[in-house]
């Protein structure tokens, strides 16, 4: 039985709870409502971009460990969560994650100009991804073939909305923000994971050790996550579908010469006014 799309201001959004229960209008104002701590970092991404890696590399950081976390991300997505003031027992610095878009992201974040950690993927990467999750996850309602999945991406009509709307908007906010966000890119942190931990730990403000920082790396591989870690999605299907593949340019193994074409086209159009550089990305 296919389940509910809630919709607002043109968005549509997986059939979360919260979203289920008070509507997609009241769920997005309760996270721009959200009572922020100055300590708090949000991890801002378009899903399918890195987001539960990413994760588990910031609480590593923060908490000087090498343990995964149980439940993580997962745990702390403002629009899963129906009561956010459940968050209040996380203690500082909480690591909240969201991939709603910037405009709708808790006002009090970006008043006390808290920080903000973004992750890009190449987008055709990305749409491959979601197609696979959007087919196991029973909180969309896709049941249809790649080439389908194809078509909705190129007509903007996917969950969360276009990635080209959410990362024009990020660029935008980078800029009108300026040291607030940081950019990092899943093709860099894939081929130098150490160079780009440091990076992030940097930004974080984290003091750490070469040493830990390499066993960082180790620990958040995508061999060890996908053995080690536990996949909040495995509730739905057994195995669970964060952990797929994690690769550079899986895209080339599902896009025809004609989607090809057909992407780089509009990509080609959307990104052409980028006032950062995710163009560099493709
Ligand atoms: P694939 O479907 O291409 O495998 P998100 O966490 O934003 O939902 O993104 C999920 C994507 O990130 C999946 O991509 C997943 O395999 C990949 N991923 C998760 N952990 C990873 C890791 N440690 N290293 C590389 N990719 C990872």
């Amino acid at each position: 039985e296919p389940v509910p799309q809630p919709e607002w201001d043109g968005i549509s959004y997986p059939s979360f709870i919260p979203f289920r229960e008070k509507g997609a209008e009241k769920a997005i104002q309760d996270i721009m409502g959200f009572k922020s701590r100055e300590s708090d970092i949000l991890l801002a991404t378009h899903c399918k971009s890195g987001t539960h890696w990413i994760y588990e590399i910031m609480q590593m950081l923060l908490r000087n460990t090498t343990e995964l976390e149980k439940g993580a991300k997962s745990n702390s997505m403002l629009e899963g969560i129906s009561d956010l003031s459940s968050l209040d027992s996380i203690p500082s610095p909480r690591i909240l994650d969201t991939h709603c878009s910037f405009k709708y992201l808790p006002k009090q974040h970006i008043e006390k100009k808290n920080k903000i950690v973004h992750i890009v993927r190449n987008p055709k990467d990305v749409c491959v991804s979601f197609y696979h999750h959007a087919s196991k996850d029973k909180f969309t309602n896709f049941n249809g073939s790649w080439n389908d999945f194809f078509d909705l991406w190129m007509a903007g009509k996917l969950l969360y909305g276009a990635w080209y709307d959410y990362e024009l908007e990020m660029e935008q906010a980078e800029k009108d923000f300026s040291g607030m966000i940081y950019t990092c890119y899943y093709e860099d942190m894939k081929q130098d994971p150490v160079k780009e931990i440091k990076k992030l730990a940097d930004f974080l403000g984290v003091e750490c050790s070469a040493t830990h920082i390499e066993e960082v790396a180790k620990a958040t591989s995508f061999k060890n996550m996908q053995e080690k870690k536990f996949d909040i999605t495995q509730v739905f299907d057994g195995k669970g579908f964060i952990y797929r593949k994690g690769e550079i340019g899986d895209w080339k193994n599902y896009f025809t010469v004609a989607q090809n074409e057909k992407f780089d086209i509009q990509f080609n159009k959307k990104m052409k006014d980028s006032p950062g550089n995710v163009y560099d990305l493709y």
